[in-house]
């Protein structure tokens, strides 16, 4: 008895319709996880993420075990009960964030060395921790450990690379174990490069997972190159496991990833766009900053059923954003979290219905019109 399961609902094109069930509750997919970094979403009581339509956070091995710990969270009961989110979380490894955040690092095929960004202290990862902090944490989707370059990368750094990784892979899977409750997803690399790519997927399917994200993209090489990956990449892997491609993105990058057989994302785009005075919404990017919306007395969007556009006018959210009140950042991360739930629930109706590509035509065309 494993306790989670991946069941594929309707197909539509490469869309998939989808629940991925754990103890912790179901994940109807495609998902979009919204981003807990630091055992918060940052702006949002976790009940009011709830609200949104979030299934699952993510959170992230590399900050936690740095503050508060790992092993502090695991005494206070984990993930869940230290953040007050009951529901499945999956957390991310710890490599990449690494390379992309911490002082001194030294990579070895034992894992990396580096110290803190927050205190200078030092630490270790590697596939065998990484495994015991998700543990600690008491994640339901635990990533393998993983390394990944920034894009562009020359070829040979990118094939060796890829290679450590699925060599961590296999660590992570046998550090893993058998945990009943609990998946446990591997990650391909290989840039862009298509035969390394397939290489990568072929390594994974052999070692086995509960699922397998594309991970090293969204990492500089723009939108066309990631769709032209997404149209060969997710057809490496197996089609009874979820599929996440890791920090996209852009509204645009998440329907065209899904449109490509992506079941989950996750992006800090959302949370963090709200802290800095943006919102999204169907018709786009809108910068509330902007003095044009100091007198708009209209929501941001009148079709959104969220608290920001209900209760709220642009020209207030102007004002607190530009006197800088703490609710001008909840507000808006509230809107964009909606928003972007409210795309998800979109497109699982679409593939439900058979209805995608019209669906995505109806959603580019308002989107590209542009703000009212
Ligand atoms: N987040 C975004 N991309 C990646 C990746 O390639 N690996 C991991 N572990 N996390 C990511
Ligand atoms: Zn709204």
């Amino acid at each position: 008895m494993t306790q989670t399961s991946y069941t594929v609902q309707a197909r539509d094109g490469q869309a998939r319709l989808g629940v991925i069930r754990t103890p912790r509750g179901e994940i109807r997919t495609p998902a979009f996880m919204p981003v807990g970094t630091a055992a918060t979403v940052k702006g949002m009581m976790p009940e009011n993420v709830r609200e949104t339509g979030a299934d699952i956070l993510l959170g992230n091995t590399y900050h936690l075990m740095l503050r508060p710990g790992a092993e502090r969270i695991a005494r206070l009961g984990g993930l869940h009960r230290f953040m007050n989110w009951e529901r499945p979380i999956l957390t991310d490894s710890g490599g990449f964030q690494v390379m992309s955040l911490a002082d001194l690092r030294k990579l070895t095929e034992e894992g990396v060395t580096f110290r803190s960004h927050v205190d200078g202290s030092k630490h270790m990862l590697s596939p065998e921790r990484s495994m015991e902090i998700q543990k600690l944490l008491g994640s339901d989707i635990v990533m393998a450990f993983d390394e990944c370059p920034a894009l562009p990368a020359d070829r040979a750094r990118i094939a060796e690379s890829m290679a450590l990784s699925m060599r961590w892979a296999a660590r992570s899977r046998e550090a893993f174990g058998d945990r009943p409750g609990h998946m446990l997803f591997g990650i391909m690399q290989g840039g862009l490069e298509r035969d390394l790519r397939e290489e990568s997927a072929k390594a994974l399917v052999s070692i086995g997972f509960d699922g397998y994200a594309v991970g090293g993209l969204a990492v500089g090489e723009g939108q066309e190159a990631m769709f032209t990956c997404l149209d060969y990449a997710p057809g490496f892997l197996p089609e009874d496991k979820p599929r996440y491609l890791m920090g996209v993105g852009k509204p645009q990058d998440i329907v065209g990833a899904v449109a490509r057989g992506i079941d989950m994302m996750d992006c800090v785009l959302p949370s963090r766009s709200g802290r800095t005075g943006q919102a999204w919404t169907r018709r786009g990017q809108v910068n509330l900053k902007n003095a044009r919306h100091a007198d708009d007395p209209r929501p941001l969007d009148e079709a959104c059923s969220c608290p920001c556009c209900r209760s709220y006018s642009r020209a207030y959210l102007h004002h607190v954003y530009r006197t800088g009140e703490m609710i001008a950042g909840m507000l808006l991360t509230w809107h964009n979290l909606h928003y972007y739930q409210e795309l998800m629930q979109g497109m699982r109706g679409a593939i439900a219905e058979g209805g995608f590509a019209d669906w995505e035509a109806g959603f580019q065309q308002v989107f590209e019109a542009g703000d009212i």
